[in-house]
């Protein structure tokens, strides 16, 4: 275990903070987009990496399943590689101050930013039914997730840029009022992987939440059958060629795929797939994905069998992540006029 959070270290390295909700399987897109850009950084930084429970109930959740998932998406952070003997892993609600701190937050962000948020457009008319005041006030909750460490680079998917820049908005106001409180965070978005697509709908994001056609998305614990099940029945067009190009959403989606898979460049899968159908191509990247995973699905089931390690290490997480955000909390009440006594 390398122990590089240690104190001589502390004051050089910079802080990461991320997290992702319980409201799903988690898929390869949270996996190659989010997760995985964890695991690379994660030596080189002092890292923060919760399960946003309190985000996912702005959707309605079964609450048997939220608790199994909130435990599953924490053994899957460390099944993918995340090591919690560098990382504090914790549970969003066990830390009461993110909550805190949104509240601070909401008094400092405008109702016209938050109505320009295209997740909220997008949730709203998903729930029409139940649009309600947390789904609106969501992005306030992450910029607390972030500002309370005082994070200098946040893992995201494409998706999260929007969220991310209402953070530094924020951030950048109150500080302007109130001096340097806040560190201004900076997304980390990768250049593979970015936004990884629906295998259906190769124009709209794979979505943990989507459960209109199953052949849509490759979950993290699918088995090597299904992926490539999924992967042959992948939506293309209707050439023949594997090249990266406009008009061919399916492909450049399985492109980027193949590509987060195995490291190769968009020319070297062209060169490798040229003169060969889109069948074979389909396969290969089922194949490459299906290997991927199964070390992480291995070590997934080993970990939800040792249940009492994995609250253990959520246990320890909370705390030493409280410690930090009530840091954080406790400069914010003071400055904004809170009675201390
Ligand atoms: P969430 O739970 O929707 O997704 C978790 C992470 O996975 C990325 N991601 C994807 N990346 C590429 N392709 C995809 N198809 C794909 N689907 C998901 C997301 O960009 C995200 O990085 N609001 C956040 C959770 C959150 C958060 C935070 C993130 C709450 N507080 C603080 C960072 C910092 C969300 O809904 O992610």
């Amino acid at each position: 275990m390398d122990n590089t959070n240690n104190v001589s270290n502390i004051n050089k390295k910079k802080i990461i903070l991320s997290g992702i909700q319980p409201s799903g399987n988690l898929n390869i897109g949270t996996y190659f987009g989010a997760i995985k850009n964890w695991v690379n950084l994660q030596n080189d930084y002092i890292n923060y990496f919760c399960v946003v429970d309190m985000h996912a109930i702005t959707v309605r959740q079964e609450p048997a399943q939220l608790r199994r998932r909130s435990l599953e998406v924490a053994a899957t952070y460390i099944a993918c590689g995340i090591d919690p003997g560098i990382c504090t892993l914790f549970i969003q609600s066990h830390v009461p101050a993110h909550a805190q701190l949104s509240w601070v937050l909401s008094c400092y962000s405008m109702f016209g930013e938050l109505s320009r948020m295209t997740q909220f457009k997008e949730k709203s008319e998903q729930h029409t039914d139940n649009i309600n005041a947390g789904l609106f006030t969501y992005p306030v909750l992450m910029a607390a997730d972030i500002l309370i460490y005082n994070a200098h680079l946040v893992p995201v998917g494409a998706d999260q840029k929007q969220h991310l820049e209402l953070a530094r908005d924020i951030a950048v106001r109150f500080n302007s009022v109130y001096g340097d409180v806040f560190t201004i965070p900076e997304p980390y978005i990768p250049k593979d992987g970015a936004k990884i697509y629906s295998l259906q709908e190769p124009d709209k994001k794979m979505s943990k939440s989507d459960s209109a056609n199953e052949n849509s998305s490759v979950f993290i614990m699918d088995k090597k059958d299904d992926i490539i099940r999924k992967f042959k029945r992948a939506v293309t067009d209707s050439e023949a060629e594997v090249r990266f190009a406009g008009g061919k959403d399916g492909i450049n989606n399985l492109m980027s795929i193949y590509s987060c898979a195995t490291g190769k460049n968009f020319d070297e899968t062209e060169k490798e797939f040229a003169g060969r159908g889109y069948g074979d191509f389909k396969l290969a990247v089922g194949e490459a994905v299906a290997e991927v995973l199964a070390p992480i699905q291995k070590r997934f089931y080993e970990l939800m069998d040792n249940k009492d390690v994995l609250e253990k290490i959520l246990r320890d997480g909370a705390d030493k992540a409280a410690y930090a955000a009530n840091k954080t909390l406790s400069k914010v009440y003071k400055k904004i006029g809170f009675l201390q006594i």
